[in-house]
């Protein structure tokens, strides 16, 4: 195991902060780290909102869950999938709108593109002994949220982040163990169901370590539960609004 290894294996989300607040050196490193991520056609799909706002940040975590990191973390960066600046550069050239800009696999492209780029910030952050979590949240009212933060047609939030100095200390979440993920040449189903079966007895027991015994579900519970929840039914529409997800 190497040291970039070793970092990307002892991930744990934070969610505590301390007040130590990260310097815009460290900003520009982090942000600079996920511009080299790796690009659909180099189209840097993606802009980040930092947002530094104080009303703000409280405003958006009300419109995520009430989580108090949000407020309370020194650094929030706001991650969207972008095709504006697509059509800005199309604009320069053509006098008509771009037909395609929003199409599915555009989606796709500047949402695959804002991920890329934010595990790579999440990455330089945590190499810096910064501790880092996604916030999907913000999806929960995306709407409210993209009109707090101005974003125009062909914009979308896909999640936020939280950036700061840990201030709490978690075991690392175990994962799925390997066989599970990883298949050989095909898509073997019939392999998958034993290691899911031995990571249930694993998750129960570090849950239940965890939480001191107040969650004790296996993983398929979990994820069933999941399943039977209806999760933010307006992203269809929303995205249709943005001008995404035609053909
Ligand atoms: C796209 C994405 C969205 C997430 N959204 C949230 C969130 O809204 N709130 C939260 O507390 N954690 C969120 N998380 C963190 C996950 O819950 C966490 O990564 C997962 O449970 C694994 O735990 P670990 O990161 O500590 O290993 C999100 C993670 C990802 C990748």
């Amino acid at each position: 195991m190497n040291e970039v290894i070793g970092l990307l294996k002892k991930h744990t989300s934070i969610r505590k902060f301390t007040e130590q607040p990260v310097s815009d050196e460290q900003l520009h490193a982090i942000v600079s780290s996920a511009q080299s991520a790796s690009t659909s056609s180099n189209v840097q799909a993606y802009s980040i909102i930092r947002v530094t706002d104080q009303g703000m940040k409280q405003q958006l975590s009300v419109l995520s869950a009430n989580y108090s990191y949000i407020v309370e973390c020194p650094l929030f960066l706001v991650w969207c999938a972008d095709m504006y600046r697509l059509r800005e550069a199309y604009g320069k050239h053509e006098q008509d709108e771009p037909v395609y800009i929003g199409t599915t696999e555009n989606l796709i492209v500047a949402t695959v593109d804002a991920s890329l780029a934010a595990q790579n910030a999440a990455v330089a952050a945590e190499s810096m002994g910064l501790g880092i979590v996604y916030i999907g949240g913000i999806r929960n009212h995306i709407a409210e949220v993209s009109k707090l933060l101005k974003l125009p047609q062909y914009v979308y939030p896909v999640f936020g982040m939280c950036i700061g100095y840990p201030d709490q200390q978690s075991a690392p979440r175990p994962r799925l163990p390997i066989d599970a993920v990883l298949h050989e040449n095909t898509y073997d189903p019939d392999r998958m169901m034993q290691p899911v079966e031995d990571y249930d007895r694993t998750m129960k027991e570090y849950m239940t370590l965890r939480t001191g015994g107040k969650r004790t579900s296996t993983w398929t519970e979990d994820m069933a539960n999941k399943l039977k929840t209806p999760a933010r039914l307006h992203m269809k529409s929303f995205l249709e609004k943005q001008g995404f997800g035609r053909d």
